[in-house]
């Protein structure tokens, strides 16, 4: 158990197992990718511990890049509009992987891929560490996902509790 400012948290998934099923990912991607030297780039903050050890693992010739997603309401008429802050890399023709910490709602992911698909990449896909499939309000291909875990509140490995939490090495959950 951890304490994470207010609130208790209980151990969900150990580090070791993360580490088994992200070298499997890793593995997986590491084939389809060969001779394709995919351009993988990881939305931080949340997914640098995952793309940091997915990514190690790969051992196909790769570039690898960084995102930050601004999302924010624009008008209430067109609702949330998503910026995609620093892709220096031209994508247009590249095989682009997106690696992300967790798909919630799915919405930030796919307004993401939305504005990288107008680039017009050779192949998106995305590799996810976590997938709250019951949250997903929209119905999006998601090739690589580490673990379906249920609607319930993770942190640590990466992900964040109001900032804190990302330093701990196993994934925990929200104690009821
Ligand atoms: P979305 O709902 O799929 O758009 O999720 C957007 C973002 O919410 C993710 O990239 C995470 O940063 C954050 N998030 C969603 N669920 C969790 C969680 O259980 N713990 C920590 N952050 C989360």
């Amino acid at each position: 158990m951890v304490q994470v400012k207010d609130k208790q948290f209980e151990v969900f998934l150990p580090e070791t197992e993360i580490l088994a099923r992200t070298s499997q990912l890793a593995a997986q991607l590491s084939r389809d990718y060969a001779n394709k030297e995919p351009l993988f780039v990881a939305v931080l903050n949340g997914s640098f511990i995952f793309a940091a050890d997915l990514i190690r693992h790969v051992s196909v010739p790769c570039h690898v890049s960084f995102v930050r997603v601004h999302s924010y309401q624009s008008t209430a008429s067109t609702g949330t509009l998503t910026e995609v802050i620093g892709l220096q890399e031209n994508i247009e023709g590249r095989h682009v992987v997106v690696v992300e910490d967790i798909v919630d709602t799915a919405l930030t992911m796919s307004r993401l891929l939305a504005q990288l698909r107008e680039q017009m990449p050779a192949s998106l896909e995305v590799a996810t560490l976590l997938c709250k499939r019951e949250a997903m309000q929209t119905d999006l291909a998601l090739k690589y996902v580490g673990f379906d875990i249920p609607n319930r509140f993770v942190v640590g490995y990466g992900l964040d509790y109001d900032g804190f939490a990302r330093n701990l090495p196993d994934l925990y959950v929200l104690k009821d």
